[in-house]
């Protein structure tokens, strides 16, 4: 499902490097499986894809989502980081949100501090539908540590506006996905009867997408979860079985790394995998930048910025490498029209548009290997749920190995801390 290949720059990798990399991936994998790396308290989601006695109650968990879906025309989900990027990423990939049905529609908020999005979302959502009716709204809010300022402040304001919109009560309108035992949230949804889901101590935020984290908001909008942790699962029965494509991937971003490549240009073609990236960039950049090491994962989305950082990439410093996701099928596609004008393009008619796609992909991966940029190319068979699962597990494994190569405890976050330290003393003293 998941494929890996290497399209190397004229300056050419370091072999030996790459071998001692690939050396150093094998040990580490095998340390992840035996759970004997730092941070091993944080394997649960480990646990949970090769283990299948670490169950979720999936039923309650569906039970609680068909009856939001039946009650919501949108619904808000409301979290940061690790408790959103993971839903959203699978929903901009899904292909298969079911026609035939109608879900709730699904807008995240709580990612930043800033007023008009909030004021947009409030206004627009005050606005009866076209036949008159009231919109019935929702909230999903999701914080692990319960404390965090974005999503509770943005909780507040509109868990306020819900009570106004919805004088009738809002408390089967809530759900809220949290620690079993602690944290402020936690309280709160007790005291106020509030659904909830617990999400696994073992499991940090950005490991938790096949958790309730990305579950729950992922079956309210339709998404096929049982098949989402099926693929997950297949994914690390063939990655124990066969983890060449994990140990090829992380031993390059390593053998990179050593080289002075340190930025890794997370590129997409495909709209299809923009979220992916996203979940990525965070997933690695939170694991892996600390102890003054660790590779900077930026983020393009091409053709377009192709137009603006396509010029950094192919003539800036030689210090980047770019790891390109791609969806060998994509989900839709469109015919390119006859038309009796000419407008210079007259060539291309009645081609498909991923062709085009496909022809700007291969001649970016040409230019760029040729001005000096290793590429890594990820390609997904499809963007079915049995392939997002999967693509998931498969990136959390290869950022649980290269952590350990690396010597880092991947899990843990404590640069994150320091903003908020600061904010803190400044709103409080
Ligand atoms: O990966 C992580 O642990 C973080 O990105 C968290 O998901 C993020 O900070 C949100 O934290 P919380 O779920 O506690 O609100």
């Amino acid at each position: 499902m998941i494929n890996v290949q290497f399209h190397d720059s004229p300056t050419e990798i370091d072999q030996q490097t790459l071998q001692l990399a690939s050396k150093e991936a094998e040990k580490s994998f095998r340390k992840l499986l035996d759970k004997n790396v730092e941070g091993n308290e944080w394997l649960g989601w480990l646990d949970f894809l090769v283990d299948n006695s670490s169950e979720i109650d999936l039923s309650a968990l569906q039970d609680t989502a068909k009856h939001l879906q039946s009650i919501s025309d949108i619904v808000l989900c409301i979290g940061i980081g690790g408790s959103y990027l993971g839903t959203a990423a699978t929903l901009t990939a899904s292909s298969s949100r079911k026609e035939n049905h109608q879900y709730p529609e699904i807008r995240f908020l709580g990612t930043h501090l800033g007023s008009k999005e909030l004021k947009e979302v409030m206004d627009e959502l005050s606005k009866k539908n076209p036949n008159g009716s009231k919109k019935r709204v929702s909230i999903i809010v999701i914080s692990k540590s319960g404390s965090t300022m974005e999503t509770g402040v943005v909780f507040r304001i509109l868990r306020s506006w819900l009570k106004q919109h919805h004088p009738e009560g809002i408390q089967d309108r809530v759900v809220a996905i949290t620690s079993h035992s602690s944290g402020s949230l936690r309280n709160l949804v007790d005291e106020a009867g509030y659904e909830s889901f617990d999400v696994p101590s073992s499991i940090g935020g950005r490991f938790s997408v096949l958790s309730p984290v990305g579950l729950f908001p992922l079956a309210v909008a339709g998404i096929d979860v049982v098949s989402l942790l099926e693929g997950a699962r297949q994914q690390a029965n063939q990655i124990q079985q066969s983890p060449n494509n994990v140990l090829k991937l992380a031993s390059l971003r390593k053998a990179l790394m050593d080289q002075g490549f340190l930025i890794e240009c997370l590129s997409t073609f495909d709209q299809e995998c923009d979220g992916l990236i996203h979940w990525i960039q965070q997933l690695q950049g939170e694991s892996e930048g600390k102890d003054g090491k660790g590779l900077f994962p930026a983020k393009a989305f091409y053709s377009r910025d192709l137009h603006s950082l396509g010029q950094w990439v192919q003539e800036g410093p030689r210090i980047l490498f770019e790891t390109m996701i791609s969806v060998k099928t994509p989900s839709t596609d469109l015919i390119i029209p006859e038309d009796d004008q000419v407008d210079g393009f007259e060539d291309l008619a009645n081609k498909p548009l991923s062709w085009i796609n496909q022809s700007a992909k291969n001649g970016t991966i040409k230019a760029h290997t040729g001005g000096g940029v290793p590429i890594i190319e990820i390609e997904i068979q499809d963007t079915s749920e049995k392939c997002l699962g999967a693509f998931f597990a498969f990136y959390m494994v290869v950022v649980g190995v290269m952590g350990d190569m690396m010597g880092i405890n991947t899990y843990n976050q404590p640069g994150v801390e320091a903003y908020k330290k600061e904010m803190l003393t400044i709103l409080r003293g």
